[in-house]
């Protein structure tokens, strides 16, 4: 049956971006370059009533981001909340801001899973990519704690040209924290990505030499920590689903209560996003003007719309298409059949062989 006539499935996972503001200044970051300031965010009681109509829609997990989400006071009482609701909860973190005894009320809360960012294995280049000296060690003491109080651990590395050549002692470190799982993130284009992508974006040569490791790795320790590899599609010859495909999984809320399918949808120029403050979730989910503009196939130009691969990667990027053609419905020119994907490539391999320019940190000024 069509999604029309029986509505969306219900989404897979929420994100909530419970604020923007972040002691690390990472170059990458996925916020939005106008980044919302504190005043802005939603408080408690919204937090509280969106994690009910978030169980109420059918979502399974609830992930915790921001900026950084641990400087909100009322974390552990979202995580309560979660669980009792019986949603699987996942704080996304740079782990700098949490000590010991906020670790044990954040576990007895019932948080299920803590994901955290390290920026490399070299704890002075992991310093000067956060932009935040002595978060290195910070992370390293976080994640004992987290092993002791028996919590699942992802370690998420974002990688690019700045620490690709650590990559092998990368993997050894999240082996020895006790990670269950590695993110090996290849920086992704959008807002700071995109805004620093000549200092990020590796050569052809440095991404191939990372997936021969990373596949060497997965091998050698199937069983005991799992990859995630997220490759930066500039070099290949298909896009990714990106979020698994438009409005199909995923809710991304902002601080202020924004719903978007995506953290850079609000990038594209004629979207109107909801606000949790004005509409119920579900509504939102449903019926947005945002969420119906790229769901399913039926947008799609040629030669998306008589592609066999429509339903795979529902037509890859819409913030890729946009950032890199300034039209969110075009074809993502990351797939070969774009007649853009050869200067796609040209601009990539162009930029990772010039010499990398300063970073622009990701600070409130610095957005303005
Ligand atoms: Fe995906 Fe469109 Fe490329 Fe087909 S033409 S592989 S649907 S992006
Ligand atoms: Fe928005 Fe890919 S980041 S669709």
């Amino acid at each position: 049956m069509s999604a029309a006539s029986t509505g969306p499935a219900a989404p897979l996972a929420i994100l909530f971006e419970l604020s923007h503001r972040c002691p690390l200044q990472c170059p990458y970051c996925s916020n939005p370059l106008a980044l919302e300031r504190a005043a802005a965010e939603l408080d408690t009681a919204a937090w509280m009533r969106v994690l009910e109509e978030a169980s109420e829609l059918g979502v399974l997990q609830v992930h915790f981001s921001g900026g950084e989400p641990t400087v909100r006071k009322d974390l552990e009482d979202l995580v309560a909340q979660a669980a009792r609701l019986g949603l699987y909860s996942n704080l996304i973190t740079s782990g700098v801001l949490i000590d010991r005894a906020r670790l044990d009320r954040l576990a007895q809360a019932g948080l299920d899973h803590l994901q955290l960012s390290i920026q490399d294995s070299d704890a002075a280049n992991a310093d000067r990519i956060g932009g935040y000296k002595g978060g290195h060690a910070r992370k390293m003491a976080l994640a004992a704690w987290v092993h002791e109080a028996g919590m699942a651990l992802t370690v998420n590395a974002p990688v690019h040209r700045q620490n690709l050549e650590h990559l092998e002692d990368i993997i050894e470190l999240a082996l020895s924290l006790g990670a269950g799982r590695l993110e090996v993130a290849h920086v992704q284009y959008y807002g700071w990505g995109l805004k620093n992508r000549a200092a990020l974006l590796p050569t052809r040569a440095q991404l191939e030499r990372a997936t021969v490791i990373v596949e060497a790795a997965r091998a050698r320790l199937k069983g005991t920590m799992v990859f995630d590899y997220v490759v930066p599609d500039y070099y290949a010859r298909r896009p990714k689903a990106c979020m698994g495909g438009w409005a199909r999984q995923f809710i991304n809320v902002t601080p202020s209560g924004k719903v978007m399918p995506c953290h850079a949808a609000e990038t594209i120029p004629d979207l109107s996003f909801d606000n949790v403050k004005d509409r119920p979730l579900g509504d939102i989910w449903r019926h947005s003007q945002a969420f119906a503009r790229f769901r399913g196939t039926a947008w799609m130009p040629e030669p998306c719309q008589s592609c066999d691969q429509r339903e795979v990667d529902w037509g890859g990027c819409r913030c890729q298409a946009l950032a890199i053609l300034g039209d969110a419905a075009a074809t993502d020119p990351a797939c070969a059949k774009s007649p853009h994907h050869e200067a796609l490539i040209a601009l990539a391999e162009a930029e990772s062989q010039a010499p990398a320019p300063p970073f622009t940190y990701r600070r409130f000024a610095a957005a303005e």
